[in-house]
């Protein structure tokens, strides 16, 4: 049977710009192209977890706008199912303005709608989360939300998995209601100055871009490496990830070979640009992962 995967977080349209030159303070650059593209951490997570083939159920809010029109679209297309998203009418859409240049991308995130994911939303559409086999989480919604989720999934026995990004000092109750909390480096590094840190070694699984991915199996280090890949637009990488890890562990992988599947996963994400275009489907991680094994 599918993997049942229940996400709460948050939808964006992504404005994307391209330069050759990131300007500096008070500077205009020329810049090349625009796109808008999907995105938001909580949407471009469930997109990857459905490619992967879980059945994805996400917890949400746009706004009553175009953008918000075209992202229930997308969703749809995606096979992800929108019944837990609102459409609220006092905020609009979510955006990521993104200025991307070749080695670098910076993202400013005007959260909108996001902000009306409340914790009654999720209480209303608790149902979704109770009937999932694991709940994904990121923080670009209200961190009360994120409380009021853990507590349904807790008392009903569904694991968490916590995306600490964008990082903010975490209360202790989410860190200890997480089973898995998947920082990248810098995020890490903001987390280590938590007191609690020693008592969640054991949870984190840190994705470290082309350096590939620690964590702990039975309180075990392990890495697995990353891929060298052709890299045209990073954005969404760590998503994919996240997205890709959740549809595996729902389905019962074992963990080492879930955080395999998801490494490749990211890999092959980074080369088309826009957070959501590149993101695999099940076989080409199969495929990737044996052309890579041949070439080693
Ligand atoms: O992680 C990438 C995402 O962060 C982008 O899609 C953007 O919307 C921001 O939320
Ligand atoms: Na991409």
């Amino acid at each position: 049977t599918q993997p049942n995967v229940c996400i709460v977080g948050s939808i964006n349209m992504d404005l994307t710009v391209t330069t050759d030159k990131m300007p500096m303070q008070g500077e205009t650059v020329l810049g090349q192209d625009f796109f808008t593209n999907p995105g938001g951490k909580g949407a471009n997570q469930a997109v990857a977890a459905a490619r992967m083939g879980a059945n994805v159920k996400f917890i949400g809010a746009v706004g009553d706008d175009p953008f918000g029109k075209t992202l229930l679209t997308n969703f749809t297309n995606e096979n992800i199912r929108t019944e837990g998203i609102e459409i609220v009418r006092d905020a609009s859409t979510g955006t990521a303005t993104i200025i991307l240049s070749e080695n670098d991308n910076r993202i400013i995130v005007a959260s909108g709608a996001n902000q009306s994911v409340t914790p009654d939303h999720v209480r209303k559409h608790r149902n979704l989360i109770i009937t999932s086999d694991l709940v994904l989480l990121q923080l670009e919604v209200p961190l009360e939300t994120i409380v009021a989720t853990m507590e349904i999934a807790k008392a009903n026995n569904v694991p968490v998995i916590l995306n600490p990004a964008p990082y903010q000092p975490l209360p202790e109750e989410i860190l200890k209601a997480a089973a898995y909390l998947t920082p990248n480096e810098i995020e890490l590094a903001s987390m280590k100055a938590s007191p609690l840190f020693t008592s969640i070694k054991d949870k984190l699984i840190v994705t470290r871009g082309d350096k590939g991915v620690s964590f702990a199996e039975h309180g075990i280090e392990r890495e697995i490496s990353g891929h060298s890949v052709q890299v045209i637009d990073t954005t969404g990488a760590g998503d994919t990830f996240n997205g890709a890890l959740a549809a595996e562990l729902a389905g019962g992988t074992e963990l080492a070979d879930a955080v395999t599947a998801a490494n490749a996963a990211a890999a092959i994400s980074v080369s088309k640009t826009g957070a959501q275009a590149g993101m695999p489907v099940k076989e080409d991680i199969q495929g990737f992962l044996h052309e890579r094994n041949m070439s080693e």
